[in-house]
This record gives structure tokens, sequence and C-alpha cells, in this order.
């Protein structure tokens, strides 16, 4: 595991992206796994910038993203459709029909996890996968537990994650209760993860997983330790506390 310190979130974020770029520039019809929540912003607006200054084109790139919420409209500001569209899609040329987001409205939610996996492994998995991770080390939507899901599933979020991620919606009833996510097994199957972390409140959580010395599915970013490609990139408040 490769750690790089940035001296704030700005830099942090120009950092990733500048990664991205480079790998994009290597192979252009690269697939890339993509996040949601408030770390990776600052990289996609940067990644807007590069598109829209320096030329930095996604017309052959394919992306899928990590995970959704369950029971949420996709028109509603919090659902992880329309924040992919407002912070990403919307501003860049990549096609429509190389974007893949869980879609949690299917019928037969279990078949449909089965056919994302398949789906990524259809289109060369996943050459570039960004993850932010949770207060509690949760990554996608794997929350810690006595056992983790290899591939693509359905769960059940802890009140921790609807603690945190309750600050975007209106009040914490709103906040769905289960969300599909890749599985830890999809995530380490990526041939290149970074993962990035900033502010005070991932301290701790980086701290652990820095030390590095043990697995544990109670740390579900622990896992990526086994993983032969990984690049954490955080700023001074996640990395001092
Ligand atoms: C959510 C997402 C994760 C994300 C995490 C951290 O629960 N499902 O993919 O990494 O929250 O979010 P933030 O970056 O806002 O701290």
């Amino acid at each position: 595991m490769k750690i790089i310190v940035q001296p704030n979130y700005e830099a942090l974020s120009k950092r990733a992206a500048e990664i991205v770029r480079e790998e994009m520039e290597k192979k252009r019809n690269i697939v890339l796994g993509l996040a949601t929540g408030s770390t990776p912003l600052g990289l996609y607006k940067e990644l807007i910038r590069m598109h829209k200054e320096e030329g930095l084109d996604f017309s052959q790139v394919t992306t899928f993203n990590l995970d959704e919420y369950i029971g949420i409209d996709y028109d509603d500001p919090n659902s992880y459709h329309y924040f992919m569209e407002s912070n990403l899609f919307n501003h860049i040329n990549i096609d429509r029909e190389n974007t893949f987001i869980p879609d949690t409205n299917v019928e037969d939610l279990e078949a449909y996890c089965k056919e994302y996996d398949r789906l990524i492994e259809e289109k060369g998995g996943i050459d570039l996968q960004i993850l932010g991770i949770g207060v509690n080390g949760h990554i996608g939507f794997n929350e810690p537990d006595e056992e983790l899901k290899v591939g693509t599933n359905i769960v059940n979020l802890t009140e921790s994650t609807i603690q945190a991620n309750s600050r975007f919606f209106d009040s914490i009833d709103q906040v769905p209760q289960n969300a599909v996510t890749m599985g830890i097994g999809t995530i380490m199957k990526a041939k290149q993860i970074i993962l990035l972390a900033s502010g005070k409140s991932k301290h701790e959580v980086m701290k652990e997983l820095i030390k590095g010395d043990k697995i544990t599915t109670q740390l579900p970013a622990s896992l990526l330790l086994l993983h032969p490609n990984v690049t954490v990139i955080l700023d001074e408040e996640a990395y001092r506390g």
C-alpha cells in the first residue's frame, strides 16, 4: 500500500486527478470504478477542469459506480445517480451508454447484483477504482461485520453510516437503510485502487489502516492490504488528526 500525504484537500484532489489522467492517457478505453460521497468531489472537479481546459477525453471511457441506495428516486439529489450526473457526467464528454451505476429499482435485485459483476467482467474488469472510506472503515457500502460478501450485494446500512450520511438529508428518517454495493471481491479485482481520505473525522480509521498489521472484516478497508496496487492519498488532517 503506497501512502501519499498531501497538505490539504485541494492538493489531495489534484494528486488523485493526476493519477487518473496518467492512466487515461495510457489506456483511452479505460474502465474506471467511481465513488460518491464528499471526498471525491474535488477529484471530479479537477477532472472536469482537465476536460474543459486541457481536452482530457472521456469519449472511450467506461465507468462503474460502487453503490446506490435502495428506495430512492434517481432525481432525488441524494441518489448516487443524481450525484454522478451533477458532479461529473454532465460536465464531460462521456457516453452515457458507458456509465453504470447499480440500478436498485429493478424487480429482482439479487439477480441484478450478479448481472452487475458479470457486466464488469464483460467490459474487461475495472482498471482503476476510486474509493472513499466511511468513518467505520466501510468501502462502497461494505459495512463492518463478521463476514463480508464477495460479489455485488444488498446491504443493511449500519447506524453509524446512516448517522454520517444524514448530513445530506433533511432528517435522519429520510436516509435509506439499504443499498446495493459492489462486494469486497468486486473491488479487489480492480487492477489498481486509489483510496482517498480527508479531514479529522477519518483520522482514527486511517491510523488503523496505515498501521497495516492486520486484516479484519470489522474494518472492511483493511482487506485492501492484500491488494498489490493500492495508493492511499490523504490530507494532513486525516493523517495527523
Ligand atoms: C458513503 C459511500 C462511500 C463513501 C463514504 C464516505 O457511505 N457509500 O462510498 O466512501 O460514504 O463518504 P464521505 O466521502 O462523504 O466521507
